[in-house]
């Protein structure tokens, strides 16, 4: 959930280090930091607190206090630096990486993504021998070890081939040492690291998107590699030996489009939705016969059974696609939060395919599920946004989203793209198995195309959910239930994580089903209830009667529907109707999403909150 960037060779290094920290910020954005070796081979360090910018903001007065008049900025080619998202100790310029530990005359400097679980360990042992910690840090532990090994006479690149077997937990890193100008050594294990090759230059960063317009080409890291650059050479090793590792070229341009006229990157990437679905659909089916054309392996269509497991948003878009596999493919789907998966061991049958759902596809607890189920010798699926992601190199089939960038930490287009691979997915397994002739695939893949149309329209009335969510934003230390059944269930869930995320108003959601099991003792009059219902999913008349039970209780119902269902609504029954076009049974996720992302984000603006970057957030979790 942090970025790295280190540069070796480039007399730009303190542009480049900053210019990769502001597109590593989706990494976390609570403090930053970067060091520099300076013309006397000296590490200097500049923090701060907060956002990106307020690093930018005491940068230049860094670098006028590094160069003396008579000597120029280019002399600095030695920088690594680092975004954070706290986790050991709050976010204060202590706890800012890039940490230093000294023994003797070592002096290392080091930025870290991940958690070393032995740090309290590690920090006595160190503490022991004078070590001097000034954090409250796990990472401190690191630099101190390192300096240790170097000061006892070790090269630093062994000292950190020494220290790793000694490290528990999931991290990479990258080090510098004072008056060793030009050199970076650094490691991976479970947390990504790539090597950017320049002209007499190299970098070292944790998503290679830092570097878009500085180099195109890159190695990524295996784990347990140890890698060491200077300005000419690149040597890898995996235990101890000199290894190669295959150069990937990547074009890769930093510029997201920009707001384009939205106030904020989650507002725009809610519009985008229609045009996704369109591009899914002239990429992933065929235009004539209308049949999937995902890029599927034999063992993908043909599972004993499937696990999915995926992480907040990723997870709901997998309860939906765990309906879609069962309904029209007839596998037996198991669902689960990855963050549970593996460590509950859980039993594999023979056959059977993993299926991990991910933007970024480096979310550390899918990965860890991943590799778990790769090592059962599980053939891999992942869905993912990101194709040169951790998780897209150790799978064996890949289903591209193709949602373009997401930069709003709330996903919203990424959703919409995994549901709709989902169900390709599921119609495609079903077609190969006999579940589905090709007239019952092409009656959904018709209503899928006029999906994006229907959208448009969902998109352009939103007077409605305004005034709610301008209500919404009113209520203080007051929560919300969601409700809904079937393929809605999963929407619920899905629409309460969105307004909790960034409105940071408490939502509880359940099965409609089960609110007379527990949740219905919540309602009180003028308890807020988004309740959501379809007309055509078989489900209607049960949800009315669970609609009576909170209107009973005089909760104030705010139900989304479509124009039958809100006809067939007894009168004063709800408080808000939030009316939608009527969209195929199975299209149901896809059409509600659009106004549960509309009223979190509302909400949010009314509220006044971060809405593309909420506190204590990141868009990519990469810790466990
Ligand atoms: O990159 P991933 O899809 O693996 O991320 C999973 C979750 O961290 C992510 O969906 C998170 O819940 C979002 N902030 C939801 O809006």
């Amino acid at each position: 959930m942090c970025g790295i960037v280190g540069v070796v060779g480039n007399p730009k290094a303190v542009e480049i280090v900053t210019t990769g920290l502001q597109r590593l910020e989706y990494r976390g954005y609570d403090s930053a930091g970067l060091a520099v070796l300076d013309n006397s081979g000296q590490i200097q360090t500049c923090k701060a607190v907060g956002k990106l910018a307020a690093l930018m903001a005491k940068v230049p007065e860094f670098v006028k206090s590094l160069v003396p008049r008579s000597a120029p900025l280019d002399l600095i080619t030695t920088s690594i630096g680092h975004t954070r998202w706290a986790t050991h100790g709050a976010p204060t310029e202590a706890n800012a990486h890039p940490h230093i530990g000294s023994f003797g005359a070592t002096n290392i400097a080091l930025v870290h993504n991940g958690i070393i679980e032995n740090h309290a360990a590690l920090r006595t042992e160190l503490q022991a021998k004078g070590a001097q910690f000034i954090s409250a840090t796990d990472t401190e532990t690191l630099p101190f070890a390192l300096a240790d090994l170097v000061s006892a006479g070790q090269p630093l690149l062994h000292a950190v081939q020494m220290l790793l077997p000694t490290l528990h937990g999931h991290f990479a890193f990258v080090a510098m040492q004072a008056g060793r100008p030009e050199v970076l050594v650094g490691t991976r294990r479970g947390a990504p690291l790539c090597v950017g090759l320049g002209e007499n230059a190299n970098y070292l960063v944790s998503d290679p998107l830092a570097l878009a317009g500085i180099c195109s080409r890159f190695v990524f890291l295996e784990e347990h590699d140890v890698v060491q650059i200077t300005p000419q050479k690149v040597e890898i090793f995996a235990g101890g030996k000199l290894v190669i590792r295959s150069v990937q070229h990547l074009d890769l341009t930093a510029d997201a489009g920009g707001k384009q006229g939205y106030k904020h990157f989650m507002l725009k990437e809610i519009h985008e939705q229609p045009a996704v679905l369109a591009q899914i659909l002239s990429t992933h089916t065929h235009a004539e016969t209308l049949q999937p054309t995902l890029p599927l392996t034999p063992e993908v269509l043909s599972p004993s059974s499937i696990n999915i497991v995926a992480c907040g948003t990723a997870y709901y878009a997998g309860m939906v696609g765990k309906y879609y596999l069962e309904q029209l493919a007839r596998v037996p789907v198991n669902l689960d939060v990855a963050s549970e998966f593996r460590y509950r061991n859980p039993p594999y049958l023979a056959g059977g395919v993993f299926i991990a759902v991910s933007q970024s596809g480096e979310t550390a607890d899918t990965l860890a599920a991943l590799m778990h189920a790769k090592a059962a010798g599980q053939h891999i699926l992942v869905l993912t946004n990101s194709p040169h992601s951790s998780m897209a190199r150790a799978a064996d089939c890949v289903i591209p989203l193709l949602a373009g960038r997401e930069i709003a930490v709330a996903s919203t287009k990424a959703f919409s793209a995994m549901v709709t691979n989902l169900l390709l997915l599921a119609l495609q397994i079903g077609m190969a198995k006999g579940q589905q002739t090709p007239a019952q695939v092409a009656e959904v893949m018709q209503a899928l195309r006029a999906l994006p149309t229907h959208l448009q329209g969902q998109l352009m009335g939103t007077t409605t959910l305004e005034k709610v969510a301008e209500t919404l934003g009113q209520y203080r230390n007051r929560s919300l239930l969601y409700l809904g059944r079937g393929l809605l269930a999963p929407m619920a869930y899905e629409g309460a994580l969105k307004l909790k995320e960034i409105s940071y108003l408490h939502a509880e959601a359940y099965a409609s089903g089960e609110m007379k099991h527990g949740p219905i003792a919540l309602v009180e009059p003028g308890l807020p209830v988004v309740n959501l219902a379809a007309s055509n999913d078989g489900l209607f008349e049960k949800t009315l009667s669970n609609l009576q039970e909170v209107a009973a209780r005089h909760g104030q119902i705010i139900l989304i529907t479509d124009a039958e269902g809100a006809r067939q609504l007894p009168s004063n029954l709800a408080a808000t109707v939030i009316p939608l076009p009527t969209t195929h049974p199975l299209l149901l996720p896809l059409s509600f999403a659009i106004p549960l992302q509309l009223l979190a984000y509302f909400t949010a603006t009314a509220k006044g909150t971060d809405v593309d970057q909420p506190r204590n957030l990141a868009k990519s979790v990469t810790v466990e």
